[in-house]
């Protein structure tokens, strides 16, 4: 890791403070910043997204910050889960303490917080409020579309012009790994137990070695989550899922019908394919690649993306919640473009 940009980090800490919106890197993605306590710069970040306003943003806080500032009635099993993965890719949905302002919860009782583990990210909230404050930020990305895991895709989202309502990009590299927090609730612990909002990196299997329990998948009076739509994370292309035995002849079949595609895949290459990108083999590195690899295949400007869909094991689950979304429509895509 090179060293630390800290003008450029200062400065950023002070945009913030003064109301306006930071991109910053995080180990997941890149977010797009506002003081979680200052509903106007909250407010900025619903406008530059175009996301609507009840949807909750979660607050990145510096490592040893005070969560008893932010949540109220915290269970244990939310100390364990910070003691062992924090800073890291977990948020945990807690009850919201009431000076926190509504706007970062999207009018619910809640409040998702996380420390990331990204050195700049963690530079900036240090120097932001000297450690005591909290950074809102969703993915630094419009409302829907794949999340951005380099500084340019967040300037290829926003552009650079005086028009962009960003005050600073801070540089981060690449997002080491490449899909958004898992999302863990337990702000309705003694009725509902924890439940996984958002499947991630940290999966169901390591949160329940550390708190004994397996966590539940959403019920529907779960706190609501943008991330749990379907339709999201997608790029303008269509994208559609194919099963790796199906692949050949689903692009047989596109070209014999003159379709253009692009295809992500992880075994033989697709000679017809206007463009294509061969992923690694781990889940892990997958889920590096993956949005940058949709990005990718998006600028192809193909009538479709065609992914070869994954094993389901669990391993797999936070790339194929990602990919599910993406291509919510996979069947009606291809006979489409086949009828
Ligand atoms: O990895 C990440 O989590 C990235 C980086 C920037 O930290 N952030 C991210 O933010 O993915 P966003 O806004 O794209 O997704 C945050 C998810 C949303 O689905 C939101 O609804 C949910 O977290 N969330 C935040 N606060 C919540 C709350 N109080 N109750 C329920 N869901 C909440
Ligand atoms: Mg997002």
């Amino acid at each position: 890791m090179q060293s630390l940009d800290m003008p450029a980090i200062q400065a950023a800490a002070r945009k913030l403070e003064e109301g306006a919106l930071v991109a910053l890197p995080t180990e997941t993605v890149y977010g797009l910043g506002a003081d979680a306590e200052n509903p106007e710069a909250v407010a900025k970040i619903y406008a530059a997204k175009g996301r609507p306003a009840n949807h909750p943003v979660i607050v990145h806080l510096a490592p040893g910050a005070d969560i008893g500032y932010w949540a109220i009635a915290i269970p244990a099993e939310a100390r364990k889960l910070i003691d062992t993965f924090w800073p890291g890719p977990l948020t945990l949905i807690l009850k919201r303490a009431p000076h926190i302002p509504d706007a970062v919860s999207g009018g619910q009782d809640s409040v998702g917080l996380r420390c990331p583990s990204h050195p700049v990210a963690q530079a900036l909230l240090r120097e932001f409020k000297s450690g005591k404050g909290g950074v809102a930020a969703p993915s630094a990305n419009k409302f829907g579309h794949v999340s951005p895991t380099t500084a340019q895709h967040v300037r290829d989202e926003f552009g650079t012009d005086e028009d962009s309502p960003l005050a600073c990009i801070l540089e981060g590299g690449q997002s080491e790994v490449g899909i958004e927090s898992t999302i863990l609730d337990l702000s309705r612990m003694a009725s509902h137990g924890p439940v996984l909002l958002r499947p991630g990196h940290i999966s169901a299997a390591q949160i329940e070695h550390v708190i004994g329990m397996h966590p539940r998948m959403p019920d529907a009076a779960a706190p609501r989550a943008s991330g749990t739509l379907e339709a999201h994370y997608a790029p303008s292309t269509p994208v559609a899922l194919v099963p790796p035995e199906e692949l050949a002849d689903t692009m047989k079949r596109l070209s014999n019908a003159g379709r253009r595609f692009a295809v992500i895949l992880r075994t033989q290459p697709a000679a017809a394919a206007i463009a294509q990108i061969a992923m690694p083999q781990s889940p892990d590195g997958y889920a590096h690649d993956l949005y940058a690899a949709l990005r990718a295949m998006d600028a192809a400007a193909a009538d479709v993306i065609l992914v070869e869909s994954l094993p389901a094991e669990d391993e797999w689950q936070g790339v194929n919640d990602r990919l599910r979304r993406a291509a919510h429509d996979s069947q009606g895509i291809l006979s489409r473009l086949l009828s």
